[in-house]
C-alpha cells in the first residue's frame, strides 16, 4: 500500500504519523510506502538520530521528496544509489530520499518527483544551519527532469513535487510571486500525462483541481488502480 501526506517538519509535525491518528499502520510492512512530499526535516541537527528512530521503528517504509526546510549538506553527503529505478540517498533501509527529477516505479505505479521550494521566511534564517541555496533545484536537476521525462514519453501515474506549478499560484494566495521552479512544474504540468500530482509546501489542504492536491495534514492511500482516499 500506499500513503502519501505532507510537510512533517522534523519534530514538529511528524505525530501525524502517530498510531492514534494513522492506525491503519498496524497492519502496514516495510513493504508498504508513506511518502512525504516535503520538508520531512528527517536530518536537520544533532538530535537526528532520535527522529530516524521513531521512522525505522515504524512498520512501514518511509520516502520522501525534499522540500526547502531540509539540511542539504547533510542530504548530499549520503551516497546516491539506485532504487526502485531512480536516484535516492538512503537515509536508513527506511527512510529513502527520492531525489528531483527522477522516475520511480513503486508498487506497480510510476512516480515523477521534483522536490524544493523557496523559503519565504530565508531572512530570518541562517545559512548553513537553518537554510541552503539548494532548497531551489540546479540546472543540472532541471535536465535530469526532462531527459527522464522524456525517457518515459512524458506519461507517469503520479507526480510528487514540494512546490505547486505556477498557473495554480493564485488558487493558494494571490499574493505568491513565483519563481523559475513553479515556472518550469508548469511546463512539465502541460506536457505530462498523469492521474495525480501531490504537493506539500503551502501547509494547507486543497484540491488545486481534480488532479493537482496539496496536502499538509491529511494522509492519502493510493490503490494500484489509482484509486485514492483520504484518512
Ligand atoms: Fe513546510
Amino acid at each position: 500500500m500506499i500513503f502519501i501526506t505532507g510537510d512533517t517538519h522534523g519534530n514538529l509535525d511528524y505525530k501525524k504519523l502517530n498510531v492514534d491518528n494513522f492506525p491503519i499502520q498496524k497492519k502496514l510492512t516495510k513493504r508498504d510506502y508513506v511518502i512525504v512530499v516535503g520538508d520531512m526535516g528527517v536530518i536537520w541537527d544533532d538530535n537526528d538520530e532520535i527522529l530516524m528512530e521513531y521512522y525505522n521503528s515504524k512498520k512501514f517504509t518511509t520516502l520522501f521528496i525534499d522540500g526547502n526546510h531540509e539540511n542539504f549538506d547533510k542530504l548530499n553527503n549520503y551516497k546516491i544509489e539506485k532504487w526502485n529505478g531512480g536516484n535516492v540517498h538512503k537515509i536508513s533501509d527506511s527512510i529513502i530520499h527520492l531525489m528531483r527529477g527522477q522516475i520511480f516505479e513503486i508498487e506497480g505505479l510510476k512516480f515523477f518527483t521534483f522536490g524544493g521550494a523557496n523559503s519565504i521566511d530565508k531572512k530570518y534564517r541562517k545559512e548553513g544551519i537553518s537554510w541552503w541555496p539548494e532548497e531551489l533545484p540546479n540546472e543540472e536537476e532541471y535536465l535530469s527532469a526532462y531527459k527522464n521525462l522524456e525517457k518515459c514519453d512524458y506519461k507517469v501515474d503520479i507526480v510528487l513535487t514540494h512546490s505547486a506549478p505556477y498557473s495554480m499560484l493564485y488558487k493558494i494566495n494571490s499574493r505568491i510571486k513565483g519563481n523559475r521552479l513553479n515556472k518550469e512544474l508548469d511546463n512539465i504540468e502541460k506536457k505530462l500525462d498523469y492521474k495525480y500530482w501531490f504537493l506539500g509546501h503551502y501547509h494547507l489542504d486543497m484540491n488545486l483541481s481534480d488532479k493537482i492536491i496539496i496536502l499538509y495534514n491529511d494522509i492519502i492511500k493510493v490503490d494500484n488502480q489509482l484509486k485514492i482516499e483520504r484518512y
